[in-house]
């Protein structure tokens, strides 16, 4: 088995650009949603091709990952998705205006199992706080992973912040398929998921 480890956010700290919608998306129409972390982005492909009438802004710091997708993403969803490489905390603050995000997706973030690393988890209160400047009223943001230990530090978060938990079952049934997803099924893991709304 391949053991990799995870490349750490804290190593990206260049500044980002805001990013001009309209321009990247020539047919914008104003709902914008976020994948932070997509990896081969199965999710992404499967959730756009169910949704023509929605844009994505997908972030992932492993550059192959990106380049990969880039190359895998059909030609009729080309212009409905605009992938970065970068961490999603600076992109997202840097690239977006504030109230401007319909959903955030955040499947199977990496756990940083050491409690001295926890700082570079993608879900906790700094990033909560930025996002809920970027979310717009009534935005969502949806969170996975398969790590209880994990799953309690990011729902202490989210506990935390102006954000409330709903429940959106048929997103979860049609949806959610991701890669690791579908790897932690496969591998009898524990499932844990939430979606969380700003009122
Ligand atoms: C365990 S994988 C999960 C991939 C995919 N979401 C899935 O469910 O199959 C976590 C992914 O998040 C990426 N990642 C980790 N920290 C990130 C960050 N701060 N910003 C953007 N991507 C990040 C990693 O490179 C990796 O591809």
């Amino acid at each position: 088995m391949r053991i990799r480890t995870h490349a750490n956010p804290f190593h990206y700290y260049q500044r980002e650009e805001r990013l001009d919608l309209t321009a990247i998306f020539p047919t914008f129409s104003g709902t914008l949603d976020v994948e932070c972390g997509f990896g081969t982005g199965g999710f992404m492909q499967h959730y756009m091709a169910g949704h023509p009438d929605r844009f994505m802004l997908g972030f992932e710091i492993r550059q192959p990952a990106v380049a990969l997708l880039q190359e895998r993403i059909p030609d009729e969803m080309k212009s409905r998705v605009y992938l970065h490489n970068g961490t999603a905390e600076i992109g997202i603050e840097d690239m977006l205006p504030d109230q401007s995000i319909d959903r955030v997706f955040v499947f199977h973030p990496d756990p940083w199992f050491k409690k001295s690393h926890h700082k570079r988890r993608l879900i906790k209160p700094a990033f909560l706080k930025m996002l809920t400047q970027k979310i717009k009223p009534g935005g969502r943001l949806y969170v996975s992973t398969d790590v209880e230990d994990l799953w309690v530090y990011m729902r202490q978060s989210l506990d935390a912040s102006p954000l409330h938990e709903i429940e959106d079952p048929d997103f979860w049934r049609d949806y959610y398929l991701t890669p690791w997803q579908q790897f932690s099924v496969r591998d009898s893991r524990n499932s844990y998921r939430g979606v969380f709304e700003l009122s």
